[in-house]
């Protein structure tokens, strides 16, 4: 089956860059956003972001022109009907996914896919609330999403070998390099990253050392490209503690209890890059 038309729920930061990778692709794009303000904002985003890609010599102006072009924006769901594979990158609430998938399933032609971007949250529900279960699968990006080389997909124990094929050839399309893992919290990369960034929080909470000692050790020591208090500012708080909970939930594992400091950090609206105020400040 061929895809032409991507739709995409959701132009906040992760559903701009899947937008924008998309249309980098050669395919036509229709992002939904809740409103004309947030609309505008994702827009924008990826304006800037084909910008930078210009600047650095990643793509040229008229390849940039030409995959903005490619970017319809709306704010009816209805207008994702014709597509043929729609990634959900809605906020991380169930409820709100679950109205998003059935809602999909009745607008969407039989043979379209219905993917969630999810970081943590059970593929399996949202695709019992749709009549094509095969067709349904996690397919969990990473941010900048136009940086970074890695696509999970999560396949359920109704995705079929069709819809992996598919989609495995979307994802090489895109250029990214994939993995594929089962429909469990945080799938590959948030399972093991999570417990290491709890584990973080909670030897700078103890004390053992500053916040920038942390991050040169691990960043200078071992070469990641941001220490971990700088990268948990950029995931955002809110966004670890909830992927830790339902990791928590799930497994019943204290591997996964998030730390009090990042619970009351949430509490207090520090939540990272986002908030102007988490570990580091942002002004
Ligand atoms: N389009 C194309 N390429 C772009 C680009 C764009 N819009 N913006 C930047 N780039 C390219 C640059 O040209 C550069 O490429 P070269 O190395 O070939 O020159 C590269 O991307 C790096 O860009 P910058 O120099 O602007 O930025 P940097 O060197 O400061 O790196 C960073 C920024 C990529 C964010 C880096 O710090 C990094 O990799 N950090 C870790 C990010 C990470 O771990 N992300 C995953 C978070 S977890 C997640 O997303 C999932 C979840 O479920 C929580």
């Amino acid at each position: 089956m061929e895809l032409n038309t991507i739709g995409v729920v959701g132009c906040g930061l992760m559903g701009s860059g899947i937008a924008e990778v998309c249309a980098r692709a050669g395919y036509r794009v229709v992002v939904r956003e809740i409103n004309e303000a947030f609309l505008q904002n994702g827009l924008g985003r990826i304006q800037q972001s084909l910008g930078k890609a210009v600047a650095r010599g990643k793509l040229s102006q008229e390849q940039a022109d030409q995959a903005m072009e490619r970017i319809q924006g709306t704010v009816y769901l209805a207008d994702l009907g014709g597509c043929d594979l729609v990634v959900e990158a809605a906020i991380e609430n169930m409820d709100l996914k679950k109205e998003i998938f059935a809602e999909l399933d009745k607008l969407l032609a039989p043979h379209a896919i219905l993917a969630s971007n999810t970081s943590s949250l059970c593929i399996t529900e949202m695709a019992s609330v749709t009549q094509r279960g095969d067709k349904v699968l996690g397919i969990h990006f990473f941010n900048p999403v136009p940086v970074m080389p890695l696509i999970e997909f999560v396949r359920t124990i109704l995705t079929s070998d069709e819809t992996m094929a598919i989609t495995r050839a979307f994802g090489a399309s895109l250029g990214k390099t994939m993995v594929t893992a089962k429909d469990t919290p945080g799938f590959i990369v948030n399972r093991l990253i999570i417990p290491y960034l709890l584990q973080v929080v909670q030897i700078y909470e103890d004390g053992l050392a500053t916040k920038e000692d942390i991050d040169a050790a691990i960043k200078l020591g071992m070469a990641h490209p941001m220490g971990p208090l700088t990268l948990l500012d950029f995931i955002g708080l809110d966004t670890t503690l909830f992927i830790a909970d339902a990791m928590y939930d799930e497994f019943k594992d204290p591997r996964y209890a998030a730390p009090p400091l990042l619970r009351r950090m949430v509490l207090a609206g520090q939540l990272g890059r986002k908030s102007g105020k988490g570990f580091y400040d942002y002004p």
